[in-house]
């Protein structure tokens, strides 16, 4: 796959206003989470965070296509002892903007190392929010399925009656499944969750994020041509 790389440096807000509109297919970023790195890179303090950001993603509103899709990666810290609110306050914001938020996916930072502190455990997630500017976007979800677990070697050895039709839930949820139909299958679709270690070489900054995570986004919502735009990449 030929990657034409565009890589322009300075501050997204105005580098943004240089790119045409409707032009880009997938966005993926991840800005400073708030002023949690002020030492490192700078930061924006929470309760000016929204008003910061807002500029930023109108921009990336007028750049998206329609058939586009924008991959918000962030956390919102602990502040005095409660999870601070601007990551919600800017969701809601961004609604306001014109952007659909279709989807909330999990990272799991599978190799974060146990912690505990007085009144909670070790943050071992981040946000990957999807916000769309229409309901009808593209999504290749083929290009991300994985392999059928072990378990369906065990389980699919013998099947009963019931796992031959579909067994409809007791409880009413309206889901039902019918376990001969993975006899065939060696893939499953993912969940939203994704299980990615962290990134553990010294990229000399102070929070740089595995490849393989925009790498799935990428393989997710964008078709070899189109256009992925990644902001706020380190600046070494
Ligand atoms: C959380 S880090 C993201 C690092 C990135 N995930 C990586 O792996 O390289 C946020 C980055 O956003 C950059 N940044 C902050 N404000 C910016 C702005 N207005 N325009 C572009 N980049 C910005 C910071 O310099 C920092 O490198």
């Amino acid at each position: 796959m030929i990657i034409d790389t565009d890589l322009r440096l300075g501050d997204c807000k105005e580098i943004l206003k240089e790119l045409p509109t409707n032009s880009v297919d997938l966005i993926f970023t991840s800005p400073p989470y708030a002023d949690q790195r002020k030492s490192t890179y700078g930061g924006i303090h929470p309760d000016k965070y929204v008003k910061w950001f807002l500029p930023i993603s109108e921009q990336l509103l007028r750049v998206l296509k329609p058939s586009g899709t924008f991959v918000l990666n962030i956390k919102e810290k602990v502040v005095d002892g409660e999870r601070s609110t601007y990551v919600m306050e800017l969701i809601l914001e961004m609604r306001r903007q014109g952007w659909f938020w279709t989807e909330e996916f999990i990272w799991h930072k599978k190799n974060s190392y146990p912690g505990k502190w007085p009144n909670r455990f070790r943050d071992s997630w981040e946000r990957l929010l999807q916000f769309n500017k229409d309901k009808k976007f593209n999504m290749y979800q083929e290009e991300v399925m994985v392999p059928t677990g072990d378990w369906a070697k065990t389980r699919l050895k013998n099947l009963s009656e019931t796992d031959k039709i579909r067994d409809n839930s007791k409880v009413g949820s309206g889901f039902g499944k019918n376990i001969s139909n993975w006899l065939e299958r060696d893939k499953a679709y993912p969940t939203n969750v994704l299980h990615l270690a962290t990134e553990c070489n010294n990229k000399n900054h102070s929070a740089a994020f595995p490849e393989s995570l925009p790498e799935w986004f990428i393989r997710l919502f964008t078709q070899p041509g189109d256009v992925f735009r990644s902001l706020g990449i380190r600046n070494n």
